[in-house]
């Protein structure tokens, strides 16, 4: 694998960051950090959606400007994914100077493709999707289905994309790449949604939406922000047609006559990031946008004669003690008050619960209760603990000594090597929950090798050369352990590797089970807990509920 580039949803401004935005960005990060563990060369985009119709009214509404209410809410944003470890490669704001202008040029090269065209228009926009809805799709009261608001009536002269010239090819994409949108179960939806598909409206009139990008050559119309948002994913690397020089410049000249659809652009001079990370691996998204990322999307990249993305990933919903989270129940949670409420140093519980709240796909809960229940018993009492007691012994018995006569057969490593590549097949499929549950799995088979094998009784006995590779076989597989729990925990994996001697940089295809070298490898003062019980006063109240 030479590089992996994968990109989050980008988040509306118009708020702060809640515990489903950071679903999304945990899961994408533990994705990102998996593979680095496979390859030399990750890419991870993220960012924040900053125009339209929805931060232009919070900003009026707060008597800012727009630009002030996004850069004060796109902080917040940066600040929260460095409390929760998101170690992104790049952070895209589409008020960015460079992107505004090749989403510019994007949407004038469509038009002089005549993909995009002009046409008088009334229809149903909902600001919350920022988009048109069909008039079939609304509740029986005339309601937006997913935000319960009544959409707004818009007759206006907007440019329309030619989204139906693609949706043929868009069907043939999808059901010739199962593995296009996953998990697969969405794929279905999709291909129903594309059967009445139709043109769409990808401007609005400035005189409704100043808060947007101009169209090049039309400044009454501001691009519409789907199109604006989903070219992030390549205008972050580098993508952006280029105009041809109009003048009589005989180079300049042949470059047009060759281009077959007499536009005034070159043949596009990719930039190298754009060339080494397109198409991208895969795209991490709310169920709640696929539409726009496995139909708008596609049919944009079609049209710029550019790749498709090789995976959509759909994740499910977080909800909150099992209710949706909305600024009216006041049930939003934000991850930070978390990480404060259970005084938590590291976010590694946090990210651990996250991305192990709910299979592939499928929607998940938060509760206080459960949080504390789960990283308790998985990260202080399973895996924790294991560790702690097999280093405590090794003191105890041998001085933290390893001797050579304690390096053997291990029956644990099938065991552990499977996993490996059992966690790794799980990541190919999205599936973070179920490789964090095999993960467990392995400590628990590790935990039962030790109650089994009893070495405290085997060095009772005076039987220490078995007592010795009971533990070294234990610490071997721990070795694993802390380079599969790594992208959900990597300060608890820090810790691990740091008392195992054992270098977290090695690939998961490196992986063997003789990791832990003959020698003193810890004295009793270096022994320290990896993640201590989570007892906060919060957690406390939450659990007598
Ligand atoms: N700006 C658009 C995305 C443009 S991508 C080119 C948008 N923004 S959003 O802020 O509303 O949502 C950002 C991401 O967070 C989406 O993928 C969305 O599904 C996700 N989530 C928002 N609330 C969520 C939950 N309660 N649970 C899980 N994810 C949710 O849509």
């Amino acid at each position: 694998m030479e590089k992996y580039y994968l990109t989050t949803a980008i988040d509306y401004v118009n708020g702060a960051p809640h515990i489903g935005h950071a679903y999304e960005k945990i899961l994408t990060d533990i994705i990102a950090r998996h593979y680095t563990q496979r390859c030399d060369d990750v890419f991870f985009l993220t960012g924040t959606d900053e125009h339209g119709i929805k931060i232009q009214k919070t900003a009026q509404s707060k008597g800012v400007t727009p630009k002030e209410l996004c850069d004060e809410n796109s902080q917040k944003f940066k600040d929260t994914w460095k409390a929760l470890d998101i170690d992104y490669t790049k952070f895209i704001r589409t008020t960015d100077d460079y992107h505004e202008k090749a989403v510019q040029k994007i949407f004038d090269k469509l038009l002089q493709k005549g993909d995009i065209y002009k046409h008088s228009y009334e229809g149903w926009y909902c600001q919350g999707c920022e988009c048109f809805l069909n008039p079939k799709d609304l509740t029986e009261d005339g309601l937006c289905p997913d935000h319960l608001k009544k959409p707004d009536i818009v007759s206006e002269e907007n440019y329309f994309f030619k989204l139906t010239k693609y949706k043929d090819a868009i069907i043939k994409h999808i059901k010739e790449h199962p593995d296009f949108i996953m998990p697969e179960f969405r794929a279905n939806e999709v291909l129903n949604q594309l059967e009445d598909i139709q043109d769409i409206s990808v401007s609005r009139a400035k005189s409704n939406v100043q808060w947007g990008i101009d169209v090049l050559n039309d400044p009454e119309q501001s691009i519409y922000v789907w199109i604006d948002a989903l070219s992030n994913y390549i205008t972050a690397i580098g993508y952006e047609p280029e105009i041809a020089a109009k003048s009589n410049n005989s180079e300049n000249l042949q470059l047009q006559q060759t281009d077959t659809d007499l536009s005034p652009y070159r043949p596009i001079a990719l930039s190298p990031n754009f060339k080494k990370y397109w198409p991208v691996d895969v795209h991490v998204i709310g169920k709640d946008i696929l539409k726009f990322h496995s139909i708008y999307w596609p049919a944009f990249l079609m049209a710029l004669d550019l790749p498709l993305p090789k995976h959509i990933f759909a994740h499910g919903w977080i909800t909150i003690d099992e209710a949706k989270m909305s600024k009216s129940l006041g049930n939003v949670v934000s991850p930070t008050s978390v990480l404060e409420s259970f005084n938590l140093e590291y976010p590694d519980a946090f990210r651990y619960y996250m991305a192990t709240s709910a299979p592939a796909g499928r929607d998940g809960n938060y509760s206080d209760e459960d949080f504390k229940e789960k990283v308790n018993a998985h990260l202080a009492n399973s895996m924790g603990n294991l560790l702690n007691r097999t280093l405590s012994m090794l003191v105890k018995y041998f001085d933290g000594e390893v001797k050579p006569e304690f390096k053997g057969e291990n029956p644990l490593a099938k065991k552990a090597l499977g996993t490996v590549q059992i966690v790794k097949n799980h990541f190919d499929n999205f599936e973070i929950a179920e490789a964090g549950q095999e993960i467990i799995k392995l400590v628990d088979t590790v935990n039962k090798y030790v109650q089994d094998s009893a070495p405290w009784t085997l060095a009772k006995e005076e039987k220490m050369t078995e007592c010795g590779q009971v533990l070294v076989n234990v610490l071997d597989v721990m070795c694993i352990i802390s380079s599969l729990i790594y992208p959900y925990c990597p300060n608890i994996a820090k810790s691990m590797s740091e008392q195992l001697s054992f270098d977290l940089k090695t690939k998961l295809d490196n992986l063997t089970a003789d990791n832990i070298k003959i020698g003193k490898l810890i004295s009793k003062e270096d022994i320290k807990p990896v993640f201590l019980r989570l007892d906060s006063e919060l957690a406390d109240k939450s659990s007598k509920k």
